[in-house]
């Protein structure tokens, strides 16, 4: 497995658990990893933008399974280097992963296809994309085309805003990212993200989340990669998702086969819940950080099983995929300065006393020190997690592990879940 987030200590954790491991003489390693993630994994140190190196360790060991867990290696075309040597990966090919390292071309894709997505422009110069503000009302969405680690996005107010930050975007504030632009229009609704598994011709609906972007509590303050989610999102009625998935998933699954560049691995889309339906807002083309932690949670039966199907294009003989009926929610422990710059090298405590609750604690930007202690290293440091009944009780439990931490140097939101909390209670 590649990766060192929260993310990917919560597949290592369920990883570890399957028939391959447990049964099969099978060894799970990961790179580079984490604290967390080493009680479950051998972590080895591989560069993953080295191919050959991945090649020749997957090679040495015989890897029958290579789960790549964030986005940038996969648009770097790890899978397909790892592939064309015969090993198996759970992950998209370069290709395919352009549904989340390119804005525009996820846009022209719907638009070829019918996918309903708020109306675009695409834009590769200050000129042209300040021209093209003249075709939309304030709110002005813009966004860097390319990969940007979740902050690519600026929705402004005026329009004088609006062409300041495309100044900053095609001024390289975002690097290579930024040398296209897509305007969008606003939508208004409330958010909600929806997992498939696909190998390319089956999709295996794989659960539903919502998260929180900013920093603060209420939803206000800047943006971060987000600082809790919880799973499932009963917006997300049975109604509704499989209107996502006929009218959003499945004609992407079909064009891009079509096309010659089918999609395999899992696809994460982040939708708004529109009056006049879902619409897609964008596609990733990974598991959401922090929202594998909650899917991870109420997942029953065995990932690797079902990962190592997808890689080798057999889930329409496999099982579907089972969720516990509990609600999981998972509250993200940050370091002081997050989403600026964190404050590095804080004291962790109170792991074990955490988890005595029956909560589980994820580790995202975590270390060990000179001593062996466990330090910050990282922006998001913890992710913990917890289920329950409801979103309520989830919401209750998670919150009884984060009082029994001991990181002084880290915060966390105290509203996590709010929206369905208090939903829950209108609805008595
Ligand atoms: P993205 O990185 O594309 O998911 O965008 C980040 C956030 O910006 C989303 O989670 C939404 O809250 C917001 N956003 C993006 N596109 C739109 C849009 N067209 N209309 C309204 N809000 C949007
Ligand atoms: N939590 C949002 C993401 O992983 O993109």
């Amino acid at each position: 497995m590649a990766g060192s987030g929260g993310r990917e200590h919560a597949l290592a954790w369920k990883l570890a658990q399957s028939r391959l491991i447990t049964h099969e003489g099978g060894t799970l390693y990961a790179t580079p990893g984490n604290p967390g993630i080493a009680h479950h994994a051998e972590l080895v140190a591989l560069d993953l933008t080295d191919h050959a190196a991945v090649i020749r360790f997957c090679e040495d060991k015989r890897i029958g399974l290579v789960v790549i867990g964030p986005e940038a290696p996969l648009v770097d075309g790890l899978g397909d280097s790892l592939r064309a040597e015969g090993v198996p990966v759970f992950g998209p090919s370069k290709a395919a992963a352009q549904l989340e390292g390119s804005k525009g071309f996820t846009k022209d894709l719907c638009e070829r296809t019918g996918i309903p997505t708020a109306g675009y422009v695409r834009t590769t110069s200050l000129d042209e994309a300040k021209a093209a503000l003249d075709r939309f009302v304030s709110p002005y969405v813009l966004k860097a085309d390319g990969l940007a680690a979740g902050k690519g996005v600026v929705i402004a107010e005026t329009r004088q805003d609006a062409e300041e930050a495309l100044a900053d975007m095609f001024g390289g504030a975002f690097g290579e990212a930024g040398a296209e632009v897509v305007i969008e229009e606003f939508m208004v609704g409330e958010e909600a993200s929806f997992f498939a598994i696909t190998d390319g011709a089956t999709i295996v609906p794989f659960g539903s989340a919502q998260d929180h972007k900013r920093v603060g509590e209420g939803d206000t303050g800047p943006n971060t990669g987000g600082m809790g989610a919880y799973s499932p999102a009963p917006v997300l009625t049975p109604l509704l998702e499989g209107e996502v998935i006929e009218r959003i998933i499945a004609p992407t699954v079909r064009a891009m086969a079509n096309e010659g560049m089918p999609y395999s691995g899992v696809l994460y889309a982040g939708l708004m819940l529109t009056a006049q339906g879902p619409k897609l807002i964008e596609y990733n083309c990974r598991f959401g950080d922090p929202e594998c932690q909650v899917l991870m949670m109420r997942l029953e039966g065995d990932l690797g099983d079902l990962l190592l199907a997808c890689a080798e294009n057999r889930l329409a003989r496999h099982p579907m995929p089972h969720f516990s009926a509990d609600t999981a929610l998972t509250v993200v422990m940050a370091a002081e300065g997050y989403p600026g710059t964190p404050k590095k090298g804080g004291h962790i405590g109170g792991i074990d006393q955490a988890e005595a609750t029956g909560a589980k604690v994820f580790h995202a930007g975590t270390s060990l020190d000179a001593d062996g202690g466990l330090i910050s290293t990282g922006g998001r440091v913890l992710n913990v997690t917890a289920r329950g009944a409801n979103a309520t009780e989830a919401q209750a439990a998670a919150y009884r592990a984060v009082d029994a931490l001991d990181f002084p140097d880290g915060f966390c939101r105290r509203d996590i879940g709010w929206r369905e909390v208090a939903r829950e209670k209108d609805a008595g």
